[in-house]
């Protein structure tokens, strides 16, 4: 008898039909609608391995009720919508798909800071809006890329790509790390420093690192404080790493220049939101691995994760 799954999102046919090779596949068939908790939660009892999206919490309630699940294959290199502790406990294997998305996240990430810095988005919306009606000379003027200072926060694959892009703008390259990587800093051209320095100097700091307790509210008012006027956030990762409110005072009272966000504290994010109120923001729904190639490989790996998991087979990247 092959192994029930669950797939909590429609996925493309092509890779559901690999699946489907080993595995009886049961599908939540919406595209844009995520799956009611009540849903998930039965569909769990029966199942032994479960392809979930980072719009799911896989939590202890909910791993209670998985009876005879072996592993939990999310689509996304962010795991904090999983309790993995709660998982290792109960012998349930999580893995994600880290890899195959750092350079289209580096792109995205790039995107942001041209966006902001160059104020692409209000330049747009400005024409659109018809208010052009003459060039001036410091008409919609913005900062400089090329020769700035970044400071990349978390230097792990796709903080390393931004570098990498980084030089080729000739900036100057500063990051922070849990723990010095001394073997990158040659090769790459970076230079280590500590957590306020990287604020102080920077004119673009990017934020990198994964969600964790020890990373929630890693910018908040004190360290908003320490950038510079002229300076800009990007934020790639996850919003619990920056305080929201925090921010939307910083940006509004312009003690910083603007931010690039493409991740918030809740998503998807409140119309009411008043950072969406704020010109020098730059918003985008969660799409820093928004390519369709990089999708289809994340989707591809997260379903061979998963038929090695219900298959018995060691996966390819195991969480815990
Ligand atoms: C997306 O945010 C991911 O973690 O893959």
């Amino acid at each position: 008898m092959k192994p029930k799954i669950f797939i909590t999102r429609k996925i493309p046919k092509r890779i559901v039909t690999q699946i489907e090779e080993v595995c009886e596949v049961e599908m939540w068939e919406e595209e844009d609608t995520p799956i009611p908790r009540e849903v998930l939660e039965k569909k769990v009892e029966d199942i032994e391995g479960l392809f979930c999206l980072l719009t799911e919490s896989i939590d202890e309630e909910l791993l209670n009720k998985a009876k005879k699940l072996k592993i939990v294959s999310n689509m996304a290199v962010g795991y904090n919508n999983i309790d993995v502790g709660a998982a290792k406990e109960r012998g349930i294997t999580v893995t994600n798909t880290p890899g195959v998305l750092t350079e289209t996240t580096a792109d995205l990430t790039f995107a942001l800071l041209m966006a902001t810095s160059r104020r692409i988005v209000e330049a747009s919306d400005y024409l659109r809006d018809g208010k052009w009606e003459t060039w001036s000379p410091m008409q919609l003027t913005g900062q400089d890329v090329y020769g700035a200072t970044l400071g990349i926060i978390g230097m792990g694959r796709i903080g390393q790509s931004v570098a990498k892009r980084a030089k080729g703008f000739d900036m100057n390259i500063l990051y922070y790390n849990q723990s010095r990587k001394t073997e990158i800093e040659d090769r790459l051209g970076v230079r280590y420093v500590e957590m306020d320095q990287l604020l102080q100097e920077s004119d673009f700091v990017v934020i990198m690192t994964p969600y964790t307790p020890e990373t929630e509210n890693l910018i908040a008012k004190r360290e908003l404080a320490f950038m510079k006027e002229s300076a800009i956030l990007i934020n790639t990762a996850r919003g619990g790493i920056v305080d929201e409110e925090a921010l939307y005072h910083a940006l509004k009272n312009n003690e910083i220049w603007a931010a690039g966000l493409d991740v918030f504290e809740t998503e998807p994010i409140s119309q009411e939101n008043p950072l969406l109120t704020l010109p020098n923001v730059v918003t985008v729904p969660h799409i820093g691995s928004a390519s369709i190639k990089t999708r289809l490989k994340m989707a591809e790996l997260a379903a061979e994760n998963l038929i090695n998991g219900v298959t018995d087979k060691k996966p390819a990247h195991v969480v815990v």
